[in-house]
């Protein structure tokens, strides 16, 4: 079956009111941590993809059975030390940093080894930003040249850790707090503000954690060892997924879009300041707390007039996945935006920044790059009528969903590759585009 798709026209004005899939790193963290619980976890709205379904499969690897029952999983935990570990295991990971990194933190108490792999991308990937701080819980845990295949032999005999956390990741900051629970002790970690996701949950399960915030940074202190009770999560939509939906809206013709249900936890909607900054008027109805996250519909219109951004580099972490986007939007608003310290891009799925960058240069927008701070000269009369071919970017799903938004919006005709990757997070991407009228061959 052919894994490409061609987009030869822009989209039509549309008017539409839709869901998005649910979120990603919720999705992961409710299977981990379900895993963990004692009794039966009960999981609506997981979203099923790629990601998420390794991480059942992984899940089940360690002993937990799950069932799913209509739009529900449930998950059957043993406790903190419920993981059947009796001879060594190999854990998949596929394309998941998510997975990959937060499952380490768990299996600190493995009693066998357990090596976790993955796909050529996240193989690639850094993961001695894990390994350190879990060597110090006294684990035996090694990388191959700094990434997959990663082993680990877990301890009887672990003991808290004082860890600072500075590059603002979610993924790090989270395996050391799963690590945390199933330590006799506290843990305390430093940590640069990034997604609260972990934190949310913690508190929710009334795992004893406390958290001092700064301004640029968390204090948050975890005592473990602790057992906590199955629970019930309804997972929201996913605020990155939504975030090509938007920047489609916003640079098509005549359309607005509603979103519903989507999770808008302030550590998550940098993508909503910076476009407003860019005055996109995006707006939040029906606001609700679930569990502690924040919870909307969000609204947005086309916009003629955009500017340009100095974007603060304090939201840098709370826009890490939606920057493709934010350039696309950059590369059409008048004016220049600038955007400061973004080299954690090009530690994700594909080195995206300089991908992205390489875009740009494909599209004709002209940019200056210093190390890794970026200036980007919009084009408000942008429209394309070349030939486009995107591929080789290491099947990162995020580059191929721009890429199709870019041909939706400036035109042209675009052959775009690895189309299978939106497995990795939104599965029914390119449904949702063709509901909007979006003309996909
Ligand atoms: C995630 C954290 C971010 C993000 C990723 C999901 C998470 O990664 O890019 O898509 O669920 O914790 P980093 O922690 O590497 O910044």
């Amino acid at each position: 079956m052919k894994n490409h798709i061609e987009i030869k026209s822009l989209i039509k004005p549309f008017k539409e009111k839709i869901e998005v899939s649910a979120d990603k790193s919720i999705s992961i963290r409710s299977v981990l941590l379900a895993s963990q619980a004692i009794g039966k976890s009960k999981i609506y709205n997981l979203l099923e993809s790629e990601d998420v379904l390794h991480s059942l499969k992984a899940i089940k690897k360690l002993g937990i059975n799950y069932k799913k029952n209509k739009n529900c999983y449930e998950i059957e935990g043993f406790g903190i030390n419920g993981f059947k570990i009796e001879r060594e295991k190999n854990i998949y990971a596929g394309n998941s940093g998510t997975l990959a990194r937060l499952i380490a933190g768990l299996l600190v108490n493995a009693k066998k080894k357990v090596k976790i792999t993955g796909d050529e991308s996240l193989s690639r990937r850094d993961f001695t930003r894990i390994t350190e701080p879990l060597k110090y819980f006294g684990v035996n845990i090694k990388t191959k040249n700094n990434g997959l295949p990663l082993t680990i032999i877990g301890s009887d005999y672990l003991r808290p850790i004082n860890y600072t956390e500075n590059l603002g990741s979610a993924q790090c900051k989270s395996s050391v707090m799963f690590a945390a629970i199933k330590t006799s002790g506290i843990t305390k970690i430093k940590a640069k503000k990034s997604r609260d996701h972990t934190e949310l949950f913690f508190k929710n399960l009334n795992i004893p954690i406390n958290i001092s915030k700064k301004k640029k940074y968390d204090i948050i202190r975890v005592k473990g060892p602790s057992n906590f009770r199955g629970f019930s999560y309804n997972v929201p939509g996913d605020i990155s997924s939504c975030s090509f939906l938007l920047v489609l809206t916003l640079l098509s013709k005549k359309s607005e879009i509603t979103i519903k249900n989507v999770n808008v936890n302030r550590t998550r909607i940098g993508i909503i300041k910076i476009l407003n900054m860019m005055k996109a008027k995006i707006i939040f109805k029906n606001k609700k707390i679930y569990r502690g996250e924040e919870i909307a519909d969000i609204f947005v219109k086309s916009k003629n007039k955009l500017v340009g951004v100095n974007c603060p580099e304090s939201l840098n972490s709370s826009a890490i996945d939606e920057f493709l986007v934010i350039f696309l939007v950059a590369a059409k608003a008048k004016g220049v935006s600038t955007f400061r310290n973004l080299g954690e891009l090009n530690k994700k799925e594909s080195p995206r920044l300089n991908i992205a960058l390489d875009f740009l240069k494909m599209i004709g927008i002209k940019f200056l790059r210093n190390k890794d701070n970026i200036k980007i000269f919009g084009n408000p009369n942008i429209k394309l009528s070349n030939k486009y071919t995107v591929k080789n970017f290491r099947k990162d799903h995020r580059i191929f969903m721009m890429s199709c938004i870019a041909a939706l919006t400036f035109g042209g005709k675009w052959i775009i590759h690895d189309k299978n990757s939106i497995n990795t997070s939104f599965p029914n991407f390119l449904k949702k585009i063709r509901m909007l009228g979006g003309k996909i061959i």
